[in-house]
């Protein structure tokens, strides 16, 4: 059997499902206290002066939020959004068909900001800074420039990786908030919430149970609510309770941390295979079929939140609490790498 990790990503259909579950102001939204109350003020100050918001970047580990922060801004700021990401926007031509759509005030959501191209970025820079898009006209020696004026607008970037952002793009942002994991009060009011909006019936027990299954992730604890009320549905009276999400997470094969098979598998591969580490992460995705970027986007962050991985000059190790929750005798080595 190879190790190959089945898609952690949700499908679209659930990403549009989740999107009826996103709050649209900040009062509706759960958690991240400190980020939320810097945006309020951020926007209550654009608003009363009568300009767009400086430009924002969020970034963090997947389906903290993000792209629904964007929203949320949107929406209090009373503007419109217009939502992209790096990859998608392949030639200069491309962004600048976008910014000279945009009205005054509006958003330009970058998601995957870190993804776009160098040509791409010389040509935000200005855009951003002095909201001007230079076009060069002809060729040769009879090219010349010119200025085009924007209106203003607010870029808002999102990433999972900032450290792949170019230092002069990262400059260009007024803003930038790391969104964290989400701790455990909010991750159970984000399922009261949800199961609310969905209808479903669900006891403290049973939302205690899912919320600390999610990893801190309202993404997950979203995706998890729907399938442990199909659960409900089908093998119980539709009501959700303690033994009720247990059974049904069970069943998902997420254990009480909250991990799945996927995650289980990364740590053996690197105790199985590697001996606990150190293991680059490119050979850790090689021995999973996966792609590296997987592995350090999805994967690792909880991993390292749980303290079961560490980083060490030379790769990964998977540490004693990894061995201990997974069940495996561990052999204290002569010497211990040196995490990072
Ligand atoms: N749904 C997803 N994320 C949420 C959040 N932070 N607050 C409320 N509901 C959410």
């Amino acid at each position: 059997m190879t190790d190959r990790i089945v898609s952690p990503k949700p499908r679209e259909e659930e990403r549009k499902n989740e999107a009826s579950l996103r709050p649209l102001t900040l009062s509706e939204y759960i958690g991240q206290e400190r980020v939320k109350e810097n945006l309020c003020i951020l926007i209550e100050a654009s608003k009363a002066r009568g300009e767009a918001a400086d430009h924002v970047l969020l970034y963090g580990p997947p389906g903290l939020g993000k792209t629904t922060l964007a929203n949320v801004i949107a929406n209090e700021m009373g503007v419109g959004i217009r939502v992209t990401s790096g990859p998608a926007i392949e030639r200069a031509g491309d962004l600048a068909a976008i910014l000279t759509n945009l009205r005054r005030g509006d958003i330009l959501f970058i998601d995957e900001v870190h993804r776009l191209s160098h040509i791409v970025e010389e040509v935000l820079y200005p855009a951003m800074e002095d909201f001007a898009l230079d076009i060069i006209i002809g060729k040769g020696p009879a090219a010349r420039s010119i200025r085009l004026k924007l209106p203003r607008f607010t870029i808002i970037g999102a990433t999972t990786r900032i450290a792949l952002m170019t230092s002069p793009l990262r400059d260009r942002f007024g803003v930038v908030y790391r969104l964290d994991f989400y701790a455990q009060d909010a991750m159970e009011a984000i399922v009261r919430r949800s199961a609310g909006i969905l209808e479903v019936v669900l006891d403290d027990g049973g939302c205690r149970e899912i919320a600390c299954r999610a990893r801190g992730t309202p993404r997950v604890a979203n995706r998890l609510l729907r399938r442990v009320r199909d659960y409900a549905q089908v093998r119980a009276q539709g009501t959700i309770n303690t033994e009720v999400a247990r059974a049904a997470l069970q069943l998902l094969e997420v254990d009480d941390l909250g991990l799945d098979s996927a995650d289980r598998r990364v740590l053996r591969v690197i105790i199985d295979k590697f001996d606990g580490g150190p293991v680059g992460v490119d050979t850790i995705a090689a021995a999973l079929s996966e792609e590296s970027d997987t592995i350090m986007d999805v994967y690792e962050p909880y991993l390292l939140q749980l303290g079961f991985l560490g980083r060490t000059p030379r790769g990964r190790v998977a540490t004693k609490r990894a061995y201990e929750h997974l069940g495996i005798p561990y052999d204290q080595k002569a010497s211990q790498p040196e995490l990072l």
